[in-house]
């Protein structure tokens, strides 16, 4: 049985990791690791996996872990990730990696969104993890960076009308919301219960880091370079995103044309849904799932397309994505481990 190690499994996606490995038929979970914790058994930081696993987090030291897997999830916060990376990828291990260190195909956009990059050899071998759109190279592949989770919610849902040509790229406006998990666990002030219950507000107006990332993918996906409009929210719930987004068609099209193309797009893919024009996605339809639903609409007065894209963060926008990128690195059955029934209400 293949052995998997989670990094950073005291963090809300390392836990949402250790959840879906524990019932995972295929691996067995060898190590994990934290900061704060080191020493305590995780079902101790975390009672919800009390007689589940008797894991024990131990230090973030590469060659102990190296011994102790062969294939790690680093939920890191950025920096302490590509600081470790290159350890482990020198030591024949395979890798998702969660935070945004390996996604920025670019290093220079990298040290203009977060820092000077320290290891830009490792970029041009990463490949971004949205099965959807990277299969065949995620499963050829020993990094995958994992992509982050406003990123995948408006990529998924723009992929058919970018690759189809239906709409007008200058035009995209990505409005997204999100739940607080989606910042992580540790105390800063801004996900205080006081400072998010009982209230709604943007945040990072036209500078979110998640920007690049989209980008890069969209232009992919066009064929030339997009740039976007992209408003993240803060919604006083604890998990969910939900992203809807703007853009002018190209030309007149039906709504049942539109649909059509995104249901052909996504045909053969298992946690992408495409609903019906009388229901629209909602982040409680998706929640503990590795669904990604996506909605459509046309406003006929301006010929505007609105697409509605939701997603439970902590899984398809991270945790279960991973695993499902896990699944093709090792050439298991994909949707192992992450084959789970929204949970509702
Ligand atoms: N939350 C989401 O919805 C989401 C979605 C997509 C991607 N991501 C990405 O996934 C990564 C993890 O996010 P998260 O929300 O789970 O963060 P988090 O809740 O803050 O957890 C971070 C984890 O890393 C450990 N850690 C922090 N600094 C460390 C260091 N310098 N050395 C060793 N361990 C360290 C923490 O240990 P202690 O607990 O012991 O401090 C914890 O286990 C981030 O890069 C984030 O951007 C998150």
């Amino acid at each position: 049985m293949m052995r998997v190690g989670v990094v950073g499994a005291t963090g809300y996606a390392g836990l949402e990791l250790v959840r879906l490995l524990l019932r995972h038929p295929k691996v067995k979970m060898t190590a994990l690791t934290a900061e704060r914790y080191v020493g305590q058994p995780i079902w101790k930081v975390f009672p919800s996996v009390m007689k589940e696993t008797d894991l024990v987090c131990q230090p973030l030291e590469v060659e102990p872990l190296a011994q102790a897997c062969d294939f790690l999830f680093t939920a890191l916060p950025h920096k302490a990730a590509m600081d470790v990376v290159p350890g482990f990828i020198q030591r024949a291990l395979k890798v998702v990696d969660l935070s945004a260190d390996f996604r920025l195909t670019d290093p220079n956009a990298y040290e203009e969104w977060y820092e000077p990059h320290t290891a830009p050899a490792l970029l041009k071998n990463a490949v971004y993890g949205i099965p959807e759109l990277h299969r065949e190279e995620i499963k050829k592949t020993f990094l995958v960076a994992n992509p982050g989770c406003y990123p995948t919610s408006i990529i998924l849902a723009l992929a058919p009308a970018l690759k189809n040509k239906l709409i007008d790229h200058r035009t995209i406006i990505a409005d997204s919301k999100s739940g607080v998990s989606g910042a992580g666990r540790s105390a800063v002030l801004t996900s205080l219960f006081t400072e998010v219950s009982e209230n709604f507000k943007a945040y990072k107006v036209a500078e979110h880091r998640h920007t690049p990332e989209i980008e890069q993918e969209l232009s992919r996906l066009a064929g030339e370079r997009v740039v976007i409009t992209f408003t993240p929210h803060l919604v006083p719930m604890k998990r969910g995103i939900l992203s809807t987004i703007y853009a002018s068609l190209e030309r007149p099209y039906s709504e049942n044309e539109i649909l059509d193309i995104y249901h052909n797009f996504y045909a053969n893919e298992k946690f992408v849904r495409i609903h019906p024009p009388d229901i629209l996605p909602g982040t409680a339809d998706v929640l503990g799932s590795n669904y990604c639903d996506i909605g459509l609409k046309i406003d006929k007065r301006n010929k505007r397309l609105i697409l509605l894209s939701a997603i439970d963060n902590l899984v398809k926008g991270a945790s279960g994505q991973a695993v499902q990128n896990m699944n093709l690195m090792l050439g298991l059955e994909e949707s192992l481990g992450i084959d789970i029934v929204p949970l509702y209400p």
